[in-house]
């Protein structure tokens, strides 16, 4: 890779101690090694329970790997920080707040002066749509609006790197389609590093530059694949691809093997 990385995860092992002095430790990931670009979208594929998540939240500075480094431009995160953002999948939106003051969330606590957020959470409100339901309650909102106020939300401090937990996990086929092509429009006009968790397929093809799957837990880095698709890219014109249609063959292949191999693991 010519350019530094953003983000290094060299030989990350993360356990979880037993809830019980009887229980056993779970161990989440064994050896999980990556890097992301400047400005790369990478998706991350992986059984129920490999510990996607787990990636996230070690990235974000919510966990501490157990071995191995976790690294932000070379120096460990120790922390969470405003230059990583989350949307998680479930908008996770207050019930008390309107739209507005939901989107504004992190400046407001951050102590900023409304004359100094406003302006930008505005364009965003627009950007996501939402511009004429900044003053209704989430609660009025359907499930679509709630994660693009989400997403507002978690684009508003700028931050360099999102971090996304299938957040289009609970949405309808056309709902996801129009959140994917908004997702994608953002992220290709400021450049944001993103990884993406998703369990499905089309999504990872359609959005990432990367598709990284895991094996299941105690998880590594099973695979790698360059997406090979231009952008943009139509999800029509992606499907009557010849090579779409073998990518997503291996990709399920490997996905569903692995699958069976954590179902065999976790014995009910
Ligand atoms: N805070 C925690 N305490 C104890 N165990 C945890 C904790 N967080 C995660 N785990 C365990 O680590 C493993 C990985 O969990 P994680 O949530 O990262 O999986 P995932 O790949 O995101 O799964 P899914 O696709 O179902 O969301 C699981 O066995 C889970 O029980
Ligand atoms: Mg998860």
């Amino acid at each position: 890779m010519s350019r530094e990385p953003r983000i290094r995860l060299d030989r990350v092992g993360k356990w979880f101690a037993a809830p019980t002095v009887a229980g056993k430790r779970t161990d989440a990931l064994s050896d999980v090694s990556f890097e992301l670009a400047p400005g790369e979208f990478v998706c991350l594929l992986g059984p129920s329970g490999c510990g996607k998540s787990t990636i996230l939240n070690l990235i974000a500075g919510f966990e501490q790997a157990s071995t191995g480094r976790v690294l932000l431009d070379g120096d460990p995160i120790r922390e969470p920080g405003p230059d990583r953002g989350m949307v998680f999948q479930q908008p996770m939106l207050l019930p008390w707040l309107s739209v507005r003051e939901n989107v504004t969330l992190g400046p407001r606590l951050a102590g900023q002066t409304p004359a100094r957020y406003l302006p930008e959470a505005e364009r965003h409100l627009r950007l996501v749509g939402l511009h004429d339901f900044a003053d209704h309650a989430p609660w009025q909102l359907s499930g679509g609006m709630r994660q693009r106020a989400a997403l507002a939300r978690a684009w508003l401090p700028n931050p360099e790197i999102l971090l996304m937990d299938e957040p289009f996990g609970a949405l309808d086929a056309q709902t996801r389609l129009s959140m994917q092509e908004l997702l994608h429009d953002i992220w290709r006009d400021t450049g944001t590093t993103i990884l993406f968790v998703t369990h499905d397929v089309d999504e990872a093809l359609f959005l990432a530059d990367r598709v990284l799957l895991m094996s299941a837990r105690p998880a590594g880095i099973r695979a790698e694949i360059i997406v090979p698709f231009g952008r943009p890219r139509d999800p029509e014109e992606l499907v009557a691809d010849t090579d779409y249609g073998r990518i997503k063959r291996d990709i399920l292949h490997c996905v569903r093997e692995e699958a069976a191999r954590s179902l065999a693991l976790d014995p009910a």
